[in-house]
């Protein structure tokens, strides 16, 4: 294995293929790179732009996104998944504003340190903003890595992580190293696809052994074979003319801080929920349900759809419910079944 050709070989090919365009790569800071860092962990680029977007009109640096409040930004991730990561982006806002005087940290040690930062995100950080020498190994350059070296029995464990970095670390090169992981990346995206990638594009498949081999399913990350679950749930959709009635913490293990319908495991509960809330009724509807796709399970959708005569509702004040005005709509971060709902209930 020579080294030295890999990472020539990607250079030359991002210098005339990369891409440079997005628009986390234009007026780059470590907080505008590390905002699109997080987005792009379990997102592709296509979706992130809009939000990035958003995201740094409303927030163009540090300073003011550590005055925000948590609603307001995940009011402005709402669609985008993995919520997680808008809570991760509070939390380190704050640590960075009180333990480093507002200073975005340019070192390894203190970036890894922080919610949602982890060695692959904070190399991305360091090389792209500053081209410090940090490697990346984030799902693309790890399929890259293992078809080009023909790579097996590598599965998602701290073995095959500790030999992929090793690796990753030996072909970075010091000089370039952001263009570097930039080809990589772009590599893996455009070219070196999961299913059919386009190996008579790819600048590396001159030594690439999965193409020599033609062998590509037998050099993949092996994944735990986890049937994913199914789990249902009842949402109440209450309307009053414009108005529809939301609370937090509806379903806490996915969406602890956003606002939904209320929700059930079970129609019976729901049902009860209704009465014991005596709910006025004026219309009472089914919507058909739906399946939305999470990593981990599928949750099967089941809305009811109610309008109410007047206003007057019982409600318990402890759940933070309020009535979300669809004419004004609140700034709240809100699930995307929320959206899917709303669509098939108008
Ligand atoms: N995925 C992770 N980082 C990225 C970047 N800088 N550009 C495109 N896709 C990415
Ligand atoms: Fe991937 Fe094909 Fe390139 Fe090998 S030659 S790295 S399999 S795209």
């Amino acid at each position: 294995m020579i080294f030295n050709t890999f990472s020539r070989l990607v250079l030359n090919w991002y210098h005339i293929n990369g891409r440079k365009d997005l628009p986390w790569q234009k007026n780059k800071t470590l907080y505008t790179v590390w905002i699109s860092e997080v987005m792009l962990q379990q997102t592709q680029v296509k979706t992130v732009i809009p939000y990035f977007k958003k995201f740094i009109l409303k927030f163009p640096n540090l300073n003011v996104l550590s005055q925000a409040n948590l609603n307001d930004i995940l009011h402005l991730w709402s669609g985008l998944g993995y919520y997680k990561r808008a809570e991760n982006i509070y939390k380190t806002a704050k640590i960075i504003e009180q333990k480093f005087d507002g200073k975005f940290p340019s070192n390894i040690t203190d970036l890894v340190k922080l919610p949602g930062i982890g060695r692959s995100t904070a190399g991305a950080i360091l090389s792209f903003t500053l081209n410090y020498f940090f490697s990346i190994l984030d799902g693309n350059v790890q399929r890259i890595l293992i078809r080009h070296y023909g790579l097996t029995k590598c599965s998602k464990n701290t073995a095959t992580q500790k030999k992929l970095w090793n690796l990753i670390e030996n072909i970075t090169p010091i000089h370039h190293t952001g263009k570097f992981n930039q080809g990589i990346i772009d590599i893996g995206a455009l070219i070196c696809n999961p299913r059919i990638p386009k190996c008579n594009f790819c600048p590396l498949n001159i030594t690439c052994i999965a193409y020599k081999e033609k062998e590509w399913k037998k050099y993949s990350l092996q994944k735990n074979k986890k049937i994913k679950s199914k789990r249902k749930y009842w949402f109440i959709v209450i309307y009053f003319k414009n108005k529809i009635w939301m609370q937090k913490n509806t379903i806490k293990s996915i969406w602890n801080d956003l606002f939904c319908f209320p929700s059930f495991n079970n129609k019976k509960q729901a049902e009860q929920w209704i009465q014991g809330h005596q709910i006025n009724i004026k219309k009472y509807k089914k919507i058909s349900s739906f399946n939305h796709e999470f990593s981990h399970f599928t949750m099967q959708v089941n809305p009811i759809l109610i309008k109410l005569f007047f206003q007057k509702f019982f409600f318990d004040i402890k759940k933070e419910g309020i009535w979300y005005d669809l004419k004004k709509p609140q700034k709240i971060g809100l699930p995307i079944i929320v959206k899917k709902i709303l669509k098939l209930s108008t």
